[in-house]
């Protein structure tokens, strides 16, 4: 089967996605097929950056964060005359399937496609670990150990000082990140988007937390559930804790992937490309209890995400 394949990563880059690149590379030039590599995302479609990929291209990349190809959020792609260029420079190459790394933008404009007849694949790749269809997205992994590092910075300050600190970390409208990364710091608060936010509540633990006379108190808060500082004011004055607010941001999204990454990234990517061998269409890869699986992009896009919060959740107020 003489087939040509595209691959392109979208939206937020995340560690890992130039593991997929590689591994994707590699298993489709083994079946002796062709790849091209488009550079920045689907602006680079529309712009018909696409470039042939060998093996050596995908050398040395492994270990690199962000990606090598670029990426690009395209809120234009939603018009299906932008899409129509992109489908084009793809017919121009004689390219038969494209694989998109990326997270639910990706996979939308990746469904859009597929409705014109273009067939996609998709692999998760987002730090919030927010897509439906798999237990973990690719990159996931690194930003948890990322945010455990720096709040373990962060506390050995907070004790110092005998403050509380609120963390905000990434994550969008998925609170794995915030949740996780409480359990592996023995956070004494997490505040999540798929649980609603008792702001007395809060202020009332933490009041008692410190007039037991603890040292330090750590709050991990996904982003946009409320301004950080004006927590961390409200929390001063009714606490009497003196508090700071520290915003994460972007050391959370890059740096070098860990070894969870990589390996799931290679499985995902090797995996991809098997799903075209056997002919399927318009499929995500995706991982659950440890198996590698598929889903359909409307699917991935519409159904529910499979909720290991709760346990989790409990699981955190049960031993903080
Ligand atoms: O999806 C990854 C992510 O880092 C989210 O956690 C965050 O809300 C968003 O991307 C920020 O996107 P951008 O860098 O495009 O502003």
């Amino acid at each position: 089967m003489n087939k040509k394949i595209a691959i392109l990563t979208s939206g937020g880059d995340a560690p890992g996605m130039n593991a997929a690149i590689r591994a994707v590379t590699r298993a489709a030039l083994q079946e002796g097929w062709e790849v091209f590599a488009i550079y920045n995302g689907y602006k680079g479609l529309i712009d018909g950056e696409l470039y042939k990929f060998s093996r050596k291209d995908v050398s040395e990349i492994l270990y690199r964060g962000g990606t090598i190809l670029g990426t690009a959020r395209l809120p234009e792609f939603v018009d299906p005359n932008v899409r129509q260029k992109g489908i084009e420079n793809l017919k121009k190459y004689g390219i038969d399937t494209l694989i998109v790394l990326g997270g639910d933008g990706t996979y939308h404009g990746a469904q859009k496609l597929v409705e014109m007849g273009i067939n996609c694949i998709g692999i998760p790749c987002t730090i919030d670990n927010d897509i439906v269809g798999t237990d973990f997205t690719i990159g996931f992994d690194t930003a948890l150990n990322t945010i455990v590092n720096a709040v373990d910075k962060i506390r050995d300050t907070s004790s110092s000082h005998q403050r509380c600190t609120i963390v905000e970390i990434m994550g969008r409208y998925c609170g794995d990140l915030a949740l996780w990364a409480g359990i592996c710091c023995g956070a004494e608060y997490v505040i999540i988007p798929e649980k609603e936010f008792n702001r007395q509540e809060l202020l009332d633990n933490l009041k008692t937390h410190h007039d037991q006379g603890r040292r330090h108190a750590i709050v991990l808060i996904t982003e946009k559930i409320t301004d950080v500082e004006e927590l961390a004011r409200d929390t001063e004055e009714y606490t009497e804790f003196e508090t700071r607010a520290t915003v994460l941001g972007y050391i959370q999204r890059g740096g070098s992937p860990s070894g969870a990454d990589r390996v799931l990234a290679s499985r995902m990517g090797a995996y991809a490309v098997e799903l075209i061998k056997q002919g399927k269409e318009g499929r995500c890869v995706g991982i659950i209890d440890n198996q590698l699986t598929s889903t359909d992009f409307v699917e991935a896009l519409n159904g529910k995400k499979r909720q290991t919060n709760d346990n989790l959740y409990n699981v955190f107020f049960k031993i903080r």
